[in-house]
Formats: structure tokens, C-alpha cells, sequence
């Protein structure tokens, strides 16, 4: 079993942007700015934005985290979006998820200028990513795609079976990985909370995708000998063995599942690290296109 190191990976990479962004500088460009909205405290999206924020300042972008009350109505909130699809020195924004019930996520999602939407969520972003044309993609599936092409994972003509069908990965990963492409070409299988026999399923897929949102919904038993195993899940649960009193699970049960894998991300240190990376990544590739 070996590790696919999203820390290590992650880390690579961003010696490589910020070697990208000291050329671009020194070529009388332009320094990648991405702004980042966060509305409320929510303590797990305050922890993402900062992480977003820290990177931008470790390769050399500039960052903007413009903050709002949980209060905030949605006419404000879409005021504040269309100032920053005018502002010329902004290249690239995101609204951090969720934002609060009162405000319709959908209509936040299409208020960003789709040339600035870089976490990949505008209808036409997905849907030119679903057509294999030039898109932002959004930044979790493309960190997946990325850590399977940098380990040399091949994909094509495998059975990749994908837990989850969220618009953020489940729905992407699923396109991406069945695209026409060198790092795709598998033939994908979408399970659900619907899903009849999931674990007979599961049990079939040379790549498995968990992106379901459950702790520890993975089990030994769900997974084939030699197979490899991604998981997205992000969970903090209580913990008295560390300082800040929790830790970070994710969606397979990784004590038992990784015996059975030939390679397998852990949590933290796998998935995170390159939807981070891969944000950057989109946000650089705003900045060129202006
Ligand atoms: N909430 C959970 N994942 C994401 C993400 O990738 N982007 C944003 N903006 N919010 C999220």
C-alpha cells in the first residue's frame, strides 16, 4: 500500500506557481490577486479560508478576505459580487460554502463574471467542463485528477466507481474521470444515497471515489484487493490526544481500507492539500487569460 501524499504533492506545486508568478512579475506582469468571501463564523469555513489565504500569501498572490455578517441579505451580498467583477485588479473569487439558508446559493453562484469564477461553480464553467472545453474546474475534482496524473495512476479503461453525486465533486469528478482525456478514459460508475447493493458495486471499482459525506462510511468490506482509494470526506471529530481537541476523519474507514489498497489518500494530507493547490492553480491561469 503506498500513500498518495496530497501535503507533499501540494507542496511541490506551489514551488512551481510561485516560481511562475516571480517570471511574470519580473516580466512586468501582473501579481495573481484572488478575493475571498466568507459570510458568518463558521468554524470549519473559517479554517478553509484561512488555509486559501495563507497559500495565496506562500506563492506570491495577493489575497482579499472580504467578510459579512451572517445577517447580510442577499442584495448585499450580490452588490459586493458585481464590485468585484469590476474591479480590474481582482482576478479570480470565491464565495466560501455554505453561505446562510436565507440566501439562495444558486443565485450567489451566477452572480460571479464566469472569467472570475475559479472554484468552478458557475453553470457555464460546468458546462464547458462537461463539454471538454476550456473551463475552470472546480478545484477538488481537478486536485483528485492531478494527484492520480503526478503519481502516474493510470485511469483508462478502469472501473472507477465515484460515492456521491454533489455538484462540488461527486457530479465533476465523475465527468472528468470518464472524459476523453489522457488522465481520463475510465468507465465511471455514480453511487448514491439511492444506490441499491452499493457494497456490490463498490467492490468492482479499480478507483474508488469517496464523496459521500459520512464518517467512516468505507469499510473493508466495500473495497477490492489492489484497489485505489481517494477520499474527499473532511470531518473533525472529538479528540483528547491532540491540542486543538479534534482531529480530522475522513469518508473511509482508513485503518482498515488501507491494507486492502495499492494506493490510498489519507486524511488529513490527501484530498485537502490539492483542492487548495488546484484553486491557485486557477486563479494563476485567471490572471494569464486577461
Ligand atoms: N465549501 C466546501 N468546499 C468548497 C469549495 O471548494 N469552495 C468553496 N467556495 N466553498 C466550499
Amino acid at each position: 500500500m503506498k500513500i498518495l501524499d496530497g501535503k507533499e504533492t501540494s507542496k511541490q506545486i506551489k514551488l512551481e506557481i510561485a516560481e511562475e508568478v516571480k517570471q511574470i512579475i519580473r516580466q512586468g506582469g501582473k501579481r495573481p490577486h484572488l478575493a475571498a468571501i466568507l459570510v458568518g463564523n463558521d468554524g470549519a469555513s473559517e479554517t478553509y479560508v484561512s488555509h486559501k489565504v495563507k497559500s495565496c500569501d506562500q506563492v506570491g498572490f495577493e489575497s482579499s478576505l472580504i467578510r459579512f455578517d451572517n445577517s447580510v441579505s442577499e442584495d448585499e451580498l450580490i452588490k459586493k459580487i458585481k464590485e468585484v467583477n469590476d474591479n480590474q485588479d481582482i482576478d479570480g473569487l470565491i464565495i466560501q460554502l455554505p453561505i446562510p439558508e436565507h440566501i439562495s446559493e444558486e443565485k450567489i453562484i451566477e452572480s460571479v463574471a464566469p472569467k472570475k469564477d475559479v472554484d468552478g461553480f458557475h453553470p457555464i464553467n460546468i458546462g464547458r467542463m462537461t463539454l471538454g472545453l476550456p473551463a475552470f474546474v472546480s478545484a477538488t475534482p481537478q486536485g483528485i485528477i492531478e494527484l492520480l496524473d503526478r503519481y502516474n495512476i493510470e485511469t483508462s479503461g478502469k472501473h472507477c466507481v465515484v460515492i456521491g453525486r454533489s455538484n462540488i465533486v461527486g457530479k465533476p469528478i465523475s465527468i472528468l474521470m470518464s472524459q476523453k482525456s489522457k488522465t481520463g478514459n475510465a468507465t465511471v460508475t455514480i453511487c448514491h444515497s439511492r444506490t441499491k447493493n452499493l457494497r456490490k458495486i463498490t467492490k468492482q471499482a479499480d478507483i474508488l471515489i469517496a464523496a459521500i459525506g459520512k464518517q467512516g462510511f468505507v469499510t473493508a468490506d466495500m473495497v477490492k484487493e489492489g484497489a485505489v482509494v481517494i477520499d474527499v470526506g473532511i470531518h473533525r471529530v472529538k479528540s483528547n490526544k491532540t491540542k486543538t481537541g479534534w482531529k480530522l476523519k475522513g469518508d473511509v474507514l482508513f485503518e482498515e481500507v488501507a491494507p486492502k489498497c495499492s494506493y490510498i489518500t489519507p486524511v488529513p494530507g490527501g484530498v485537502g492539500p490539492m483542492t487548495i493547490v488546484s484553486l491557485l492553480k486557477n486563479t494563476l491561469l485567471a490572471t494569464k487569460q486577461k
